[in-house]
């Protein structure tokens, strides 16, 4: 039996490990800026909902309960402009990761299909697209690919690792150049609600999609917004027809969100109050760690949106890494998203506010 998993590139995660080693043996321990996953409380408004969900004996549906869609289709329209969308224009998974890794295969992609993704990305593009057996192509501009055999577009935005918006007419021409070519395109958006220095705009909005989602999905997640990571609670919302197949499939596959993640995910949508708090959080945190970083010497670049620093001091990104784990701080490579990213380090802000001061004194 062939491997799958020679076909995947190795786990970058692991390379970390001494430097991580090196970070903790500081006299008042580590602060890990790496991985960027949430440490603050689950709302409230969430926990009570997941709670009064908590006998659930029965199976739960993968399009999800009608007030699952309706929650769904009520936030798009709300919080994205997105019009006349219904529930046949939004789908539930299970986190939106394995989403994208599975994507590909589900929309039946393999040998001689390409699947483009930004040079500097999520690596979970390319695994989707490794998974499959499709070619993983990067782009700087996805306009200047070759659309023959391109089936899949990948855009992110605001952009992990990096923190870019695509402007509004970046994404309109885009679209435009997709559909032109028959090219789906699939628009990552887990970070929409964490813009800063820019209002990020989804593809879902009319004026980019031109009122019809044909051709163009968006992908959301709570995990961010909501600090949801531990639920597994996200949606594609967008073009019925290939939201219509990947249902078929993932119904066949047993692709459900648990009943009780379901119920907790309509109160989170319906609640904007601790979206405003968190991201209170966050930008403190992240002004904070921006001035320290700048007085250490790095220079910050793009880093408008999203929950990350994108850092250089111009040297190499693992001695970068190495630096800073003398001081007790983790970060991640930048060359884990990618080549371009060899001389940067992603410094993600979800730290408590007692681990990011202990950061902001080192750095000082
Ligand atoms: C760009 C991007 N997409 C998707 C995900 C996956 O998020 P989740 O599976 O928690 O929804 C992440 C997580 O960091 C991400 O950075």
């Amino acid at each position: 039996m062939a491997a799958v998993s020679s076909r995947l590139p190795a786990f970058p995660w692991d390379k970390l490990e001494p430097y991580k080693a090196t970070a903790a043996a500081h006299a008042d321990g580590i602060v890990d800026l790496s991985v960027g996953t949430p440490v603050d409380p689950v709302p409230a408004v969430i926990r009570q909902a997941l709670v009064e969900a908590a006998d659930s004996p029965g199976y739960p549906t993968v399009w999800g309960t009608p007030a699952l869609r309706d929650a769904l289709t009520g936030w798009i329209a709300r919080r994205l402009g997105a019009v006349d969308a219904g529930h046949r224009n939004v789908l539930p998974v299970v986190g939106s990761k394995e989403l994208v890794a599975w994507l590909p295969t589900q929309l039946g992609l393999g040998a001689g299909d390409k699947v483009a993704y930004p040079r500097l990305a999520y690596p979970t593009y390319e695994v989707g697209a490794r998974l499959a057996g499709a070619e993983p192509v990067v782009y700087d501009d996805p306009t200047e690919l070759d659309p023959a055999g391109l089936k899949l577009l990948w855009l992110n935005s605001p952009s992990n690792p990096t923190g870019r918006v695509l402007p509004k007419d970046d994404l309109v021409r885009i679209v435009a150049w997709a559909r032109e070519h028959g090219v789906l395109v699939f628009s990552d958006e887990c970070y929409l609600e964490l813009g800063w220095e820019a209002e990020p705009v989804s593809v879902l909005h009319p004026d980019v999609c031109g009122g019809t989602y044909e051709g163009v999905v968006a992908v959301h997640s709570l995990s961010k917004r909501s600090n949801l990571a531990g639920y597994r609670a996200a949606f594609v919302a967008g073009d019925e027809a290939v939201l219509g197949e990947l249902l078929q499939i993932r119904k066949h596959g047993g692709m459900m969100t648990p009943a009780p993640v379901q119920a907790a995910t309509v109160a989170a949508l319906g609640d904007d109050a601790h979206v405003g708090e968190q991201r209170a959080r966050y930008a403190a945190r992240r002004a904070a760690l921006r001035t320290a970083l700048e007085t250490h010497g790095f220079r910050i670049e793009h880093s408008e949106a999203s929950l990350y620093l994108w850092a250089t001091r111009d040297e190499p990104c693992w001695d970068t890494v190495a630096h800073l784990a003398e001081l007790g701080i983790l970060v991640a490579p930048g060359d884990f998203y990618g080549e371009a990213g060899e001389r940067f380090v992603r410094v993600a802000f979800t730290a408590t506010d007692e681990r990011v001061e202990a950061a902001v004194k080192r750095l000082g």
